[in-house]
């Protein structure tokens, strides 16, 4: 019943009907109630379309089923209203959260979703690039066969010493019985300083310098950068040596053959056949060259050996007893051999290199393959 439709009269009489009065009441509030809550689903459902994000959505959700919202607070102050009106205030109440709360979710399903997709725009990877990796370093060929070397000495039972690579004209020459006018000095394309100092040309003056500061027995192997005026497929101003020098009571030739054959079939396998060949070096009384069977031809001469079936790796001899007058040892109790090694020589002998100069050009297609 429309309320504009009683008539005082009837009112009056109605009124005096408790139903009426309380059905009045109650359709008063309903009426109210479902006012408000248009409104508020109204205003929201406004607001919503003009939203943008996420942020803005949020604010809608407070005001609108927030904590202080109209229809939360509704909804929580349910139970002071009249038992009769208070299920269809909680239903419609709950019916417009619900409404609200399902518009929001939409909504906020679509912001997520463009996010989303912006944030993977963004990001994108395109895995058909080929990867960028940062090279990892490792020793220079020659540091591993110096390395190796000195394992193999270490081995034997021989310490690591060094020395100047300025080195004075006594200690690189005449203390290793090469004097002034000695034609051997020749050999040796000499950077000089001044007039007595020099960079050292071979590894050899440590030699002396450790004499002179140890007493026998000494087992000594000395790496080192040595330095010639020189340059073409087999030499550079610059390469390594490693020299070895063992002194003490009745060391002999037998020693020195015995040591340096281990070491060559250690370094370039127990197949390859050693050979002492007599030579000539000023401190060393005799001397000889160590060559290894050429591992090419097995022996029976091709280009890499020059026809000879042999590859010379280093030279050596029994210590000259006139290098002890430098030293100050007595040549009478004490005997020893030493022996001198190019380090470039043995890489190349070892991988099949044929110009030394490689070594040093820093082309990583060369390096890296060691
Ligand atoms: N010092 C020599 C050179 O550079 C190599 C050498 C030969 C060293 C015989 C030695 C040796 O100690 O006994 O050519």
């Amino acid at each position: 019943m429309q309320r504009s439709e009683i008539s005082k009269q009837e009112a009056k009489i109605l009124f005096r009907d408790n139903t009426y009065k309380i059905m009045s009441k109650k359709e008063k509030n309903i009426d109210q109630l479902e006012k408000k809550i248009k409104t508020e689903l109204d205003n929201f459902t406004r607001e919503l379309e003009t939203v943008k994000n996420l942020i803005e959505l949020d604010k809608i959700r407070t005001k609108y089923i927030g904590k202080k919202s109209f229809l939360i607070k509704t909804l929580k102050n349910i139970g002071d209203l009249p038992d009769d009106i208070k299920p269809i205030a909680g239903k419609k109440s709950n019916t417009a959260r619900n409404k609200i709360e399902s518009d929001i979710l939409k909504k906020e399903k679509i912001f997520k979703n463009i996010e989303y997709k912006n944030k993977l725009r963004k990001e994108s990877i395109d895995l058909s690039l080929p990867g960028r990796s940062t090279g990892t370093g490792r020793k220079n060929i020659i540091s591993q066969v110096v390395e190796e070397i000195e394992e193999i000495f270490i081995g034997m039972g021989f310490e690591i010493a060094e020395g100047p690579e300025v080195e004075t004209d006594y200690y690189n020459f005449e203390a290793l019985n090469t004097p002034r006018d000695h034609p051997a000095r020749s050999l040796h394309d000499t950077f000089f300083i001044s007039e007595n100092i020099l960079l050292r040309t071979h590894t050899s003056p440590v030699q002396i310098r450790y004499m002179e500061s140890h007493k026998p027995p000494l087992l000594i192997i000395v790496p080192g950068k040595v330095y010639r005026r020189d340059y073409d497929v087999s030499h550079t101003p610059m390469f390594t040596q490693i020299e070895g020098l063992v002194i003490d009571k009745g060391i002999n030739f037998g020693n020195l053959k015995w040591t340096l054959e281990t070491f060559a079939h250690e370094i370039f396998g127990k197949d390859r056949k050693v050979r002492f060949r007599p030579h000539y070096f000023p401190f060393t009384e005799p001397s000889a060259e160590v060559d290894v069977s050429c591992n090419i031809c097995g022996g029976k001469g091709c280009r890499v050996c020059s026809g000879s079936g042999w590859l010379e790796i280093l030279g050596a001899g029994m210590v000259d007893p006139n290098l002890y007058s430098f030293v100050g040892y007595n040549p009478e109790e004490v005997s020893g051999f030493a022996f001198g090694m190019g380090i470039e020589r043995i890489c190349m002998l070892r991988y099949g290199i044929d110009d030394l100069r490689l070594f040093f050009e820093n082309d990583l297609r060369f390096i890296n393959q060691f």
